[in-house]
């Protein structure tokens, strides 16, 4: 089987690598091809690659390219992973919204929807390509953010579906905390990507018994401190919300902190100067404990999983980005929803999910409605459809506001608009 991920310069590649590695008898890769422009980068993490496979065994070659079309060429699968303008974008969609007193996230708010018009463009060229050398290649798009990037490729026709670490993450750390394995732990999971809330914690399997209630009462505290939200919130809301729930709940705390401390951007660039650094050493042939302070933990075996549930052998439930079609029946069935689904060799169909109580749904309607106008700013270009996207986010809603925050984004994004 060959996969390519492209982004395979990333700093991140190494933790997917330990993932292929691992679990080899899950999704056997013969060929690993990682594409990517940044040629220094890209033989550093080459090399850890090929070194982490020959420490584990593993039979299979990671090949190396800057060439897209080559190194996707035939591919069963194509892994997305990239970030449009790297860390110095990202530094700029954390900054510039703080000037309006509004949170500065990559994926959230203003700072996200400069990121989806950036990335979607060059997601869908490059889509377009793989469809072009491999039309039977499913696409699985990490590459934030997600709801909107996959939304961009499913209406343009590609066999794609999107992920995120976000449920795994709590999967894995509730099996923890209650002593099980993770794949007894079945989340109730709703909502849209970085926008969602786990219902329901179940043991194994869909219809298992609901161990939230206990779950919150034995270590409600150890989840909130986690989340970096109060226990007494998670009491009330008696559901557990992803990590960035906190930037809508918490919001005005959020810009008072991110004022006075560097950047994620800031913080992430100095990490990955020195994890290239120990990725040169001939000497290491795994994964180095700091990338466990990236923020992508798990990603790697739900990344396997998902590839080995779309390429045949091992079919399965896991939550994924994909077509609403009626899961949330409030929302159109050409929304993006982050739900369980079914996965296979057809690919993915939402689980039917929990009732929405309208204390989310709301928030999920009104996200829903700015990543559609996200999608039409990315797609057609045009100040006007940047402030309409704004003027309808829920950390937005204001037209001086979205004035303030549109001017700011199209001065710091020139290059990377063809179009501004
Ligand atoms: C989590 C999110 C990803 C995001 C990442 C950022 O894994 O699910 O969507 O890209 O965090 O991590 P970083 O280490 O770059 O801050
Ligand atoms: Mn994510």
């Amino acid at each position: 089987m060959k996969l390519a991920v492209v982004g395979g310069g990333s700093t991140y590649t190494p933790e997917l690598v330990d993932g292929f590695a691992r679990l080899r008898d899950t999704l056997t890769v013969s060929e690993l091809v990682l594409v990517d422009p940044a040629a220094e980068r890209l033989e550093l993490v080459g090399g850890l690659a090929r070194r982490i496979f020959a420490r584990q065994g593993h039979p299979g070659r990671v090949v190396t390219t800057s060439d897209l079309d080559a190194g996707v060429e035939g591919a069963d699968a194509v892994l997305l992973q990239l970030r449009v303008g790297g860390q110095a974008a990202r530094q700029q969609d954390e900054t510039w919204p703080l000037e309006c007193g509004c949170v500065g996230q990559e994926t959230t708010g203003a700072g996200g929807l400069a990121k989806a018009l950036r990335t979607v463009p060059v997601v869908l060229d490059i889509a377009e390509r793989v469809r072009r050398t491999s039309p039977d290649a499913w696409i699985i798009d990490f590459t934030n953010p997600v709801g909107i990037v996959t939304r961009a490729l499913l209406k343009a026709g590609h066999r794609a579906v999107g992920l995120c670490n976000v449920a795994i993450g709590f999967q894995r750390k509730f099996a923890a905390l209650l002593g099980t394995s993770p794949e007894r732990v079945h989340l109730d999971h709703v909502g849209l990507n970085h926008l969602s809330w786990e219902l329901g914690v179940r043991l194994g399997g869909p219809d298992g018994e609901d161990v939230l209630p206990r779950l919150l009462a034995e270590h409600g505290e150890a989840v909130a401190a986690d989340l970096r939200m109060p226990r007494s919130l998670l009491d009330r809301l008696g559901t557990v919300p992803s990590y960035y729930l906190r930037y809508f709940y918490a919001h005005d705390e959020v810009v008072r902190e991110l004022a006075t401390k560097p950047s994620r951007a800031a913080e992430v660039a100095e990490m990955e100067r020195r994890l290239l650094e120990l990725y040169g050493d001939p000497a290491l042939d795994e994964k180095p404990e700091l990338l466990a302070r990236r923020g992508g933990a798990f990603y790697s075996e739900a990344a396997v999983d998902l590839a080995a549930a779309l390429l045949g052998p091992h079919p399965g439930t896991q939550v994924v980005n994909t077509y609403n079609e009626g899961t949330l029946p409030f929302l159109p069935d050409d929304a993006v929803v982050e739900v369980q689904a079914r996965v296979d060799a057809a690919g993915a169909a939402p689980l039917p999910a929990p009732v929405l109580d309208p204390l989310y749904a709301g928030l999920v309607a009104q996200v829903t409605a700015y990543e559609d106008l996200a999608l039409e700013a990315a797609l057609h270009g045009g100040r006007e459809r940047v402030f309409r996207a704004l003027l309808a986010h829920p950390l937005v809603g204001q037209y001086a506001l979205a004035d303030g925050l549109t001017d700011r984004l199209l001065a710091h994004n020139r290059e990377h608009l063809a179009w501004a």
